[in-house]
């Protein structure tokens, strides 16, 4: 199964991460028809308690608590458990709080990398300071980098008529997500209901930043299968002087001759009918 991976991930506490991984999961479930696995990744487990507790969902949790601590072990464990249960979902979405002490290598694991933010000037500067630090994560020529997305969240209604994106520079391209509106009813949802569950502005901006992440999981995809569709084409040209490539080419011009003559009395005889039902 080609499972869409995406991490939902930032440095910063309170931002939003584990609201958009419980309901990001649901929503590819419920309005995607998808099966969800949700890996949280996060020592609280707030993502995953909210679907364990909450009204009934089609979605798959796994809580991953690291019994040993240290930085490589973690690694170790939890790319092996995305590894391992990728296959059992079409869509798999990680809920984990960023510390300087991981290694970002461990974002290779996924499609989409999605950062939430708030769109305060000084959580924008510690986003800004957190994507200088992983930078060469998307930077890489090894393999397919991630792609990063931004996704503004607990946006005010003030906010929403302002472009701090615009003003600010970032130390690499991204994705900018529609914004996520800032309401209080959210904080009464958890471990009761989702966000698709209720009616107001929230809702609609979600599903729009919903429906964008899908989107940008399809484009991630297509770009991934094209570029292994270049790796092959430059083994044909690699090979292209060996005995089997010229025999195989001289086979492709004959049948290419024959494909043209048969076309050519096919449309011989397409213009015969043609003439016929004229009449
Ligand atoms: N769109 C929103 N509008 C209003 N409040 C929100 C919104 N999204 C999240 N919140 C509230 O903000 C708080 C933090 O949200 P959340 O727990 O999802 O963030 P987090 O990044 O996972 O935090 P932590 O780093 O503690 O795991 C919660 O009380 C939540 O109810
Ligand atoms: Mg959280």
């Amino acid at each position: 199964m080609d499972t869409l991976k995406i991490l939902i991930v930032s440095q910063k506490g309170g931002v939003g991460k584990s609201t958009l991984s419980a309901n990001l999961a649901v929503w590819f479930s419920e309005k995607s028809f998808k099966q969800t696995l949700l890996i949280d990744l996060d020592p609280h487990g707030s993502s995953s308690q909210w679907i364990d507790n909450a009204r009934s969902s089609n979605v798959l949790t796994q809580h991953y608590v690291p019994n040993e601590f240290g930085e490589r072990r973690w690694l170790i464990d939890a790319r092996q458990k995305i590894r391992k249960n990728s296959h059992i979902a079409e869509v798999l979405i990680s809920d984990l709080t960023w510390t300087s002490a991981l290694d970002p290598e461990f974002m290779h694991e996924f499609d989409l990398v999605i950062v939430p933010t708030s769109v305060s000037t000084i959580e924008l500067s510690a986003t800004n300071k957190f994507l200088e630090n992983i930078r060469w994560v998307f930077e890489s020529r090894t393999g397919i980098p991630p792609t990063l997305l931004l996704c503004p969240s607990r946006v005010t209604e003030k906010e929403l008529l302002g472009d701090p994106f615009s003003k600010k520079d970032f130390p690499l391209p991204f994705l900018l997500l529609p914004p996520i509106v800032h309401d209080d009813s959210v904080r009464k949802l958890f471990k009761n209901n989702f966000i698709i569950d209720f009616n107001g502005p929230i809702k609609q901006s979600f599903i729009k930043c919903a429906s964008a992440i899908q989107n940008a999981g399809v484009i991630h995809k297509q770009a991934k299968s094209s570029i292994k569709l270049k790796l092959s084409e430059r083994r044909v040209i690699d090979t292209h002087n060996t005995k089997l490539s010229r025999y195989m080419s001289k086979q492709t011009a004959k049948k290419e001759k024959q494909f043209i003559e048969k076309k050519k009395s096919f449309s011989g005889f397409s213009k015969l009918i043609n003439s016929v039902l004229s009449k």
